[in-house]
């Protein structure tokens, strides 16, 4: 039996890769499934919340009566999304891996391989979820870093640089942690710095220590 405990709240999730179009054919992308997103968002539903799950590509479906499915691709139609659902809501969860740059021009029709070097000029996408905190009233924001060096000092330093209450780091050095796989391995890191290493765990399990953290930090 789940305790009903984000009854009456709104929850905004995000999941899943961009996709950065290059041409009508290209895009840069990353490895990102959107699984780690969709278990948060089954987790807060079957918990009471109201869920908004903002995702980009992924083969992922969910049918949960309690789950909105936004479905965007690109960084710039994500931050759009998260600024329609962010005043209504109580809590937002940051689990999309955003492509931090889009290719600066969009080829109208598909690009010919003509030369042997193909230079691609990109442009900074906006950081959705520092947007948020620099707007954020009640919400209570919630972020993830995906490391490959220095985690915990990066992770603390997106957490401050973003305005979080609360960072879940994951680390590609961590074997079974990351992308694509059914397992994730956490660091949850709060607004005053301490560290709460977890062990790895299957996905559905990290989503459940997740929304656990956040109803603990929630209530101080
Ligand atoms: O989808 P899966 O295959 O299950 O994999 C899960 C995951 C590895 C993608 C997930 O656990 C994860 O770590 N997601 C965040 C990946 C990421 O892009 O991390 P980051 O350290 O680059 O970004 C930090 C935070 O800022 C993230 O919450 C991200 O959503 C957010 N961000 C980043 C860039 C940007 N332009 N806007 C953002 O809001």
């Amino acid at each position: 039996q789940t305790t009903p405990d984000l009854k009456d709240k709104k929850v905004v999730i995000t999941a899943g890769p961009t996709y950065e179009p290059l041409d009508p054919v290209r895009f840069i992308g990353n490895h990102s499934t959107g699984k780690m997103g969709f278990d948060i968002a089954v987790e807060a539903a079957s918990r009471g919340a109201g869920v908004v799950l903002i995702t980009g590509p992924t083969s992922l479906r969910i049918t949960h009566p309690a789950v909105k499915v936004v479905h965007v691709t690109t960084a710039n139609e994500m931050y759009q999304q998260c600024h329609k659902f962010f005043s209504s809501a109580d809590i937002v969860i940051g689990a999309a891996a955003v492509a931090d740059y889009r290719p600066k021009v969009v080829a109208d029709q598909k690009i010919k391989k003509n030369d042997e070097e193909f230079v691609i000029a990109l442009e900074k996408n906006p950081d959705i979820l520092a947007s948020l905190g620099a707007v954020k009233s009640h919400q209570f924001l919630v972020g993830f870093a995906l490391e490959t060096e220095n985690e915990i000092e990066y992770a603390k330093s997106k957490l401050k640089k973003k305005n979080l209450d609360l960072i879940v780091l994951n680390s590609l050095n961590d074997k079974g942690a990351g992308f694509g796989k059914p397992t994730n391995k956490v660091t949850f890191i709060d607004k005053d710095f301490n560290v709460f290493p977890q062990e790895l765990k299957s996905k559905e399990a990290v989503a459940k220590d997740i929304i656990d953290q956040i109803v603990k930090s929630y209530a101080k």
